[in-house]
């Protein structure tokens, strides 16, 4: 092939190239010029036929097409992705307003969360945290329940094969804490409970609670009180009404129940408060000095309060929520609300 034949067939080349609109077509201007049997080989074959003034022309041209053709042919292949327009640019308009990247927005539990961890932290509490799975020891026997309180009951409780449970509540981090440091404590720690609980609108299986607890000298009933009192107000408003009731825990004497007014109905009783115009959000008390003892403080010495609050509870009464189980269903439409 002379040099001539040559150059007409490289332009010929390039012009197929240059309309090829489809992967078939590109495959087949691919195949016709450098394939196996296309003119590529061919020219290399016959290059030893090639007047020798030319020969070396021919070589030149032949390879430099090579490289051109197939740079054409693979930027046409890329001009057919998806979104490219017929001209081959780049795939997308840079001159398109950007695609919106929904933002989410904080669940009411967290925000709950969020606000009683800055509400006791503005009384000086700190935040600790404990395992979700716990020793017996440390969600019962430490905290002075006796085996056959009827919370160890195998129906009330997630035990696992090793012995171990799912917390029922968030108290045995009292006991972790006490165990690890001296007094003063002054610590809340939120987090997931379990229980088994058959579910309904204000009962779930797995549910928060935030734990307090206050051991110094001197401490006294009173100061749980006002602490309660002023969390309540910063966290519904200043219109609610805080009650505290005689009650019984094992680890805490003596011990009381601290309802909030509900705030759904301002108190008059709806379906939130079961009619009562109250809601049960705390259970509290002066740690027991059986509790002191089996972590090594001197009840002697050391006093000492501690609470336990429902997360839920406080949620659904803030925002006005009819059922425990919107919390966990994931509803967008829900969700969305409390943005
Ligand atoms: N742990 C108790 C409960 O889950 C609440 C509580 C905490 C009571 C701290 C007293 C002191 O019911």
């Amino acid at each position: 092939m002379n040099l001539q034949t040559l150059r007409d067939r490289v332009s010929e080349g390039m012009g197929e190239a240059q309309s090829a609109d489809s992967e078939a077509t590109i495959e087949a201007v691919r195949i016709k010029y450098l394939g196996r049997k296309g003119l590529m080989p061919q020219v290399m074959k016959e290059l030893k036929t090639v007047a020798p003034d030319e020969r070396a022309e021919v070589g030149q041209l032949a390879n430099s097409f090579k490289n051109e053709l197939s740079a054409l042919l693979d930027s046409r292949r890329a001009s057919l992705a998806p979104g490219a327009d017929e001209s081959g640019a780049a795939p997308f308009d840079v001159s398109l307003p950007g695609r919106w990247l929904r933002r989410g927005t904080r669940h009411p539990i967290s925000s709950v969360i969020e606000e009683a961890v800055a509400i006791f932290g503005r009384m000086g509490f700190t935040v600790a945290e404990g395992p979700d799975v716990e020793t017996g020891y440390h969600n019962f026997e430490a905290l002075n329940t006796p085996p056959y309180h009827p919370s160890l009951d195998r129906k009330d409780t997630f035990w696992l094969d090793d012995g171990r449970l799912l917390r029922t509540q968030t108290s045995p981090v009292q006991i972790r804490m006490m165990e690890s440091r001296q007094p003063p404590v002054r610590i809340v720690t939120p987090g997931r409970c379990y229980r088994r609980d058959t579910t309904d609108a204000t009962h779930s299986a797995n549910f928060h609670q935030i734990e307090g607890l206050y051991v110094d000298r001197d401490v006294s009933l009173s100061d749980l009180k006002g602490t309660l009192a002023y969390f309540a107000r910063e966290m519904m408003g200043p219109d609610v009404a805080v009650r505290f009731r005689p009650h019984f825990f094992p680890f805490t004497e003596p011990s009381v129940e601290c309802d909030f007014s509900c705030h759904v109905c301002g108190g008059s009783g709806c379906r939130v408060c079961k009619g009562s115009g109250w809601i049960e959000i705390a259970g509290a008390g002066m740690v027991d000095p059986r509790v002191f003892e089996r972590v090594g403080y001197d009840p002697e010495i050391i006093s000492g309060y501690a609470f336990g609050m429902g997360i839920e509870r406080i949620a659904m009464i803030r925002y006005a929520i009819p059922d425990i189980r919107l919390l966990y269903e994931n509803d967008m439409r829900f969700l969305r609300q409390f943005a």
